[in-house]
């Protein structure tokens, strides 16, 4: 099994990526960009400190790994109660990309902005995408996914959201 996303074009891509979202109804080209984060307590307690995450980005191992250290989240302690942390698994678990993440060591990854699809869709000269932006003080972290799309909060990461900051320029 590769960890790699077969992101050759964009429907491919979009398909894999909502191909475990379950309860997704796909309308249109534009609505396959929209991204499950459907879920209360999801977005409440997962949505303060950055966007709430769409679930289909990582595969089930990847959250449940994030799920279990909590205490120690990328240098945060983002800790819940059991009850509430197994309705979020659950979700997440439920909605999680069908191919799992995992890193060239075979462990879970905990980034989307890790995973082989993401640094291909986000390469260096890919649609505006500038050597350093993402280090760039409007962006800061390629986990900000909101500095570029524009709608990332509500789980839409449609082409024509997209405004890329000028490298180093506030947006
Ligand atoms: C106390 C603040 C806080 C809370 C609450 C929090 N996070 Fe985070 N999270 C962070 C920080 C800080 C990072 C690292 C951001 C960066 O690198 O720019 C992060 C990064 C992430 C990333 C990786 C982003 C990427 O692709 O680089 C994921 C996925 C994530 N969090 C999921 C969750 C989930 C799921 C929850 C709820 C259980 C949650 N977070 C709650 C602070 C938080
Ligand atoms: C520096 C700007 C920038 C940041 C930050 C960024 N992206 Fe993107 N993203 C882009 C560009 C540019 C594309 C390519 C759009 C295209 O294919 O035409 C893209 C494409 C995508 C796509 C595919 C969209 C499509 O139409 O097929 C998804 C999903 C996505 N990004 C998710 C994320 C997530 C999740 C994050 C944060 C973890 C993020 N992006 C951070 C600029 C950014």
């Amino acid at each position: 099994m590769t960890a790699t996303f077969p992101a050759r074009a964009l429907r491919a891509l979009t398909l894999v990526l909502t191909a475990g979202a379950a309860g997704l109804a796909l309308a249109d080209d534009d609505e396959n960009k929209r991204l499950n984060i459907n879920h209360p307590e999801y977005r409440s307690e997962c949505g303060s400190c950055h966007i709430a995450f769409p679930p289909a980005l990582l595969g089930a191992e990847s959250w449940r790994a994030m799920m279990a250290g909590l205490d120690k989240h990328f240098g945060s302690d983002a800790s819940l109660d059991a009850e509430t942390s197994a309705v979020i698994t659950k979700f997440l678990v439920a909605n999680a990309a069908r191919r799992d993440t995992a890193g060239s060591d075979g462990r879970p990854q905990l980034r989307i902005s890790d995973t082989p699809w993401f640094r291909k869709e986000h390469r260096d000269g890919h649609d505006g995408i500038t050597p350093g932006i993402f280090r760039s003080a409007a962006v800061k972290s390629a986990a900000n996914c909101a500095a570029c799309h524009r709608n990332a909060a509500e789980g839409d990461f449609s082409e024509r959201d997209i405004r890329i900051p000028k490298n180093g320029a506030r947006s």
